[in-house]
């Protein structure tokens, strides 16, 4: 059996591409309803259709499914997209929790939540390294 990580096996732990996109729709809506979110939240436009889009592309690819940020949108480098806001562990930290509160939404298996949620730990410490470098 493959281990997530491997090939699309992350892409479909997550339920493809329809999983992906109900975690993104829950992201975005805890965090627009989150009082403790309020200042990331303002870091996005008003409406968030384009952030929900790009977000569940984006991931359908990094879980190892449809490069489909890349088709859509073209390259991406996600720390050098996000060093014009300042994001310092404050702000990953509401990201995540936001992020956390979603994957616990989902039916998905245990273990999988826990990868997850481990996995986008990563990226999200390389932003707030872009962030703090792009301000010295
Ligand atoms: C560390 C905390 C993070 C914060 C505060 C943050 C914040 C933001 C903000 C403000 C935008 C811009 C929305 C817009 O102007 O349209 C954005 C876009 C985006 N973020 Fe993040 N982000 C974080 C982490 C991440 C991580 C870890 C990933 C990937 C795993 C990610 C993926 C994306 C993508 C794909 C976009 C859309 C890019 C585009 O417009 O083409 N973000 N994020």
């Amino acid at each position: 059996m493959l281990q997530f990580g491997q090939q699309d096996a992350s892409f479909q732990a997550a339920g493809g591409y329809e999983g992906i996109r109900q975690l993104v729709n829950d992201f975005y809506q805890i965090m627009d309803h989150s009082p403790e979110a309020s200042a990331v939240r303002g870091m996005y436009p008003e409406d968030l259709s384009d952030a929900r889009d790009k977000l569940t592309c984006f991931l359908c690819g990094w879980l190892g499914g449809p490069r489909l940020y890349s088709e859509r949108y073209g390259q991406i480098s996600i720390p050098t997209f996000h060093a014009r806001w300042p994001i310092g562990e404050a702000e990953r930290d509401v990201w995540l929790s936001c992020m956390a509160e979603a994957i616990e939404r989902q039916t998905w298996l245990a273990v999988f939540k826990t990868y997850l949620l481990q996995q986008l730990r990563i990226p999200a410490e390389r932003v707030v390294q872009a962030s703090r470098a792009s301000k010295i």
